[in-house]
């Protein structure tokens, strides 16, 4: 497996929003903020901490053309961006199948688009499932409403014994995140899912094939990482106030692509200097400045 070509990433930012109405009747919920950056901004970041550069970003037709102003070809961050459609919202498995041209044989990083994680340790935890390229490696998450979302059932030894679609009654309260790490089937695996009850093209039928094989890791996330809401408009304001509250304390970003470009050596300090004067007028773009000032001036020292 050592031949496998590089993972690319898929963020799938489409659907209606319809639990976040009216606000999403006239923009897409993924390009909401979450404080001071657009919700898409923290899946993307995600997926650069996995050390991933080729990116394809699928979206409703509608939503499209702002999501390219706001994102552009990814070039100021390092990064390559694809731009697909998902016409109607018929599933997240349908993800793989929109995007198999682009996969061409590579493994993939799927996230949503309104996942939001932040963690001691995450980056190391991604970079250690995207390191491995036979099979799939997703994440379990303690929830007190478990009926909500995909769910993972544990036999006694901690082997997955079963991942059922929002259970009537839950097998347990770890729900799976928005974020799966797929090797090259998935495609292929994608393409033999046929539509549940309720019409749509489910995750977990994709997974459930690699359970099958024997070749599904579910990774534990615990609790010193935060996996968080932005469903219901609730939620969406104790996410934007948990970025706000850390980022005020610490004076550290949460969920910045050109923070992480920088560290990641994948734009200089001339790159970043230049994000910076454009975010001038906000405290995000003096943060910014603040970095490349750092840093001298000279070449980024890495991660
Ligand atoms: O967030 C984690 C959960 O995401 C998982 O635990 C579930 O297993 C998974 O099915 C999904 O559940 P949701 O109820 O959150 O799915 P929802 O339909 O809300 O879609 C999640 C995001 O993906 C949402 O921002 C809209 C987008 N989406 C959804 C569908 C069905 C698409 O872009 N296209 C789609 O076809």
């Amino acid at each position: 497996m050592t031949n496998a070509p590089p993972r690319r990433g898929i963020i799938l930012a489409g659907g209606t929003g319809t639990r976040l109405f009216p606000i999403t009747m006239g923009v897409s919920k993924q390009l909401l903020p979450v404080y001071d950056k657009p919700m898409v901004y923290y899946p993307l970041t995600v997926l650069m901490l996995a050390g991933i550069r080729d990116i394809a970003v699928i979206t409703t037709p509608e939503d499209q053309a702002q999501f390219r102003r706001l994102m552009g070809d990814g070039s100021q961050w390092g990064l390559a961006f694809t731009w697909l459609v998902q016409p109607r919202p018929e599933g997240l498995a349908q993800a793989f199948l929109i995007a198999g041209d682009f996969l061409a044989g590579a493994p993939a990083a799927l996230v949503l688009g309104d996942n939001l994680f932040f963690g001691h340790g995450l980056t190391d935890l991604l970079r250690a499932s995207a390191a491995s390229t036979a099979g799939a490696t997703v994440f379990g998450y303690r929830v007190a409403d478990p009926e909500r979302y995909g769910v993972v059932d544990f036999a006694p030894d901690g082997t997955v014994r079963s991942i059922v679609e929002k259970p009537a009654r839950p097998a347990s309260n770890y729900a799976l995140t928005g974020l799966y790490f797929v090797d090259a089937t998935a495609p292929a695996k994608a393409a033999r899912v046929t539509p549940s009850a309720r019409g749509e093209l489910e995750i977990t039928s994709l997974l459930e094939q690699y359970l099958a094989e024997g070749s599904l890791r579910v990774e534990r996330m615990g609790r010193g990482y935060a996996w968080l809401d932005t469903g219901t408009h609730a939620s969406l304001l104790d996410a934007a106030n948990f970025v706000r509250t850390l980022q005020t304390r610490q004076g550290l970003e949460v969920g910045s692509p050109d923070e992480i470009a920088f560290h990641q050596g994948w734009i200089d300090c001339a790159g970043l200097a230049a994000r910076a004067r454009l975010f001038a007028k906000t405290e995000y773009g003096r943060h910014l400045a603040r970095l490349a000032d750092e840093a001298g001036g000279g070449p980024p020292t890495g991660a």
